[in-house]
């Protein structure tokens, strides 16, 4: 099988070079806060730019930027504060702006075709909401996003905890892997290619951190340093080890787990989760810990952490456990849930033989003429009516069945779920997720209260296998 065919180049290895990435640097942008409830407008303009992705001190190549920077601004912002963000378009395309995992109103929400209109070149759109859940979330394009995120148009949003937790460094790491081509721009031929559509989705073959190629964080002996970890990849699966590191998992897609998963030596995101570490440096003055990517099979250095030849101010690690405030959601009863089984079909060797396309049942043949490889219940791409019809306040319940022979990052707009049954076993107090990776040939049930109206996408966050097909949505009333 050649799901990782395109392996990020051994190249890669040979330039394991330093450079300083300060804190200040990584965190950019802040959010003016506006006076007498009124939020200041933060313009978010996404463009033509250049970065220097490829290597230390290599010539910057041309990308699509929020603001000129890759990834775009931190946005980080108050719990429950009204915000206010204004989309600027300066694209040779039209946009949208999709605030990942906020339980957003719908209005807000910044799918194209679905909840607003694309918004033209040169054309503006005001985004005003305000974030009920602490934790770490991303903005990214809901128009063309297979392109446009690929090309560079990704962003963290941070929503800050009431009382945030105790730590030295608030970092974050933005994963991404780009497919350059052998000049080191980005290869921009192949979008669009039918081989990515069908298989895994658009590989990369350079990986980046923050958009850089393995960053230096600096910190000292016995620093506590919280990591917000964000796959934005278009396809990949990513795993990570921390060397020389303790390291305790606190929050999953934006929402802290219950009890912190301790002792971990590696976690795994699948395009658009997100992991919350806290990291304590029980490391030597002087030393320092990579960390790697692993899910190739071979380990490639992603980054590293370069710890201080002087102390910091602490004699030794903080001994407490760092626990956050849980958010306010509703939990999925079970009892008066409704559900509906969703049939996962298509891709290479699934065997698919039709489905239906715009109204016809066609051809497996003609549904690759219209871009079309994958395949919900029967039906490709985004239908007019939902796939289900929630009533408030109701438990709604998909049975997702993977016949496929990939797995499938399967992200709910608008609301947070939890698994309740993997391969035909209740699973008993599942994290809350907004993605869940679902293998291939595996069964995964997701529950949530839909509490939030409107016209909520389930897609698949392989962003090809969402073009081709693997998209869907559901309705709140
Ligand atoms: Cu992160 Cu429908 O998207
Ligand atoms: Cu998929």
């Amino acid at each position: 099988m050649a799901y990782y065919e395109r392996k990020i180049t051994r190249r890669r290895l040979m330039t394991m070079g330093v450079g300083a990435v300060t804190t200040a640097a990584m965190m950019g942008g802040n959010m003016r806060k506006g006076w007498a409830g009124e939020p200041a407008v933060q313009v978010l303009n996404p463009g033509e730019a250049t970065a220097a992705i490829y290597e230390k001190g290599s010539a910057p190549v041309p990308v699509w930027a929020y603001n000129g920077s890759v990834p775009g601004p931190v946005l980080r912002v108050g719990r429950n504060q009204p915000l206010h963000f204004r989309l600027q378009n300066d694209l040779p395309q039209p946009t949208s702006i999709h605030w990942h995992g906020i339980r957003i109103d719908n209005a807000m929400d910044g799918v194209s075709g679905m909840t607003q209109v694309p918004v033209a070149q040169g054309e503006s759109f005001d985004y005003r909401f305000s974030a009920p859940d602490a934790g770490t979330y991303w903005y990214h394009p809901h128009h063309r996003s297979w392109e446009q995120m690929a090309r560079g148009l990704y962003g963290a949003l941070i929503v800050e905890e009431d009382v945030p937790p105790e730590v030295d460094h608030d970092l974050l790491f933005i994963a991404d892997d780009w497919r350059l081509a052998q000049d080191g721009t980005l290869d921009v031929s192949s979008f669009g290619a039918m081989g990515d559509h069908s298989h895994g989705g658009r590989l990369g073959n350079w990986l980046t951190i923050n958009g850089r190629t393995s960053p230096v964080f600096d910190v000292r002996s016995n620093d506590r340093i919280r990591m917000r970890c964000i796959n934005t990849a278009n396809a990949r699966i990513m795993s990570f080890r921390f060397d020389g590191m303790t390291g305790h998992l606190v929050a999953l897609d934006g929402q802290p787990l219950a009890a912190p998963r301790t002792g971990l030596t590696e976690i795994t995101l699948s395009p658009a989760q997100r992991v919350d570490l806290i990291l304590d440096v029980t490391a030597k003055p002087g030393a320092r810990l990579a960390v790697w990517e692993v899910s190739t099979g071979q380990a490639y250095e992603a980054a590293s952490f370069q710890v201080g030849e002087q102390p910091g101010e602490r004699q030794q690690p903080i001994p407490d456990p760092v626990i956050l405030q849980a958010n306010v959601l509703a939990v999925p009863s079970l009892d008066n849930a409704v559900g509906i089984d969703l049939l996962m079909e298509g891709g290479a060797m699934g065997g698919m033989q039709s489905a239906m396309y715009g109204g016809k049942v066609l051809d497996i043949r003609d549904l690759v003429a219209q871009g079309m490889v994958w395949a919900f219940n029967g039906v490709a791409g985004r239908t007019g009516t939902p796939l289900m019809t929630v009533k408030r306040g109701q438990t709604a319940v998909i049975n997702m069945i993977n016949q496929t022979s990939w797995p499938h990052a399967m992200h709910l707009h608008g609301h947070h779920f939890k698994v309740v049954e993997r391969n035909g076993r209740a699973t008993e107090g599942a994290p809350w997720r907004d993605t869940e990776l679902v293998e291939a040939n595996e069964r995964v049930a997701i529950a949530f209260v839909a509490d939030n109206p409107g016209k909520w996408l389930f897609h698949c966050h392989m962003l090809e296998h969402q073009a081709a097909g693997m998209i869907t949505w559901l309705e709140v009333l």
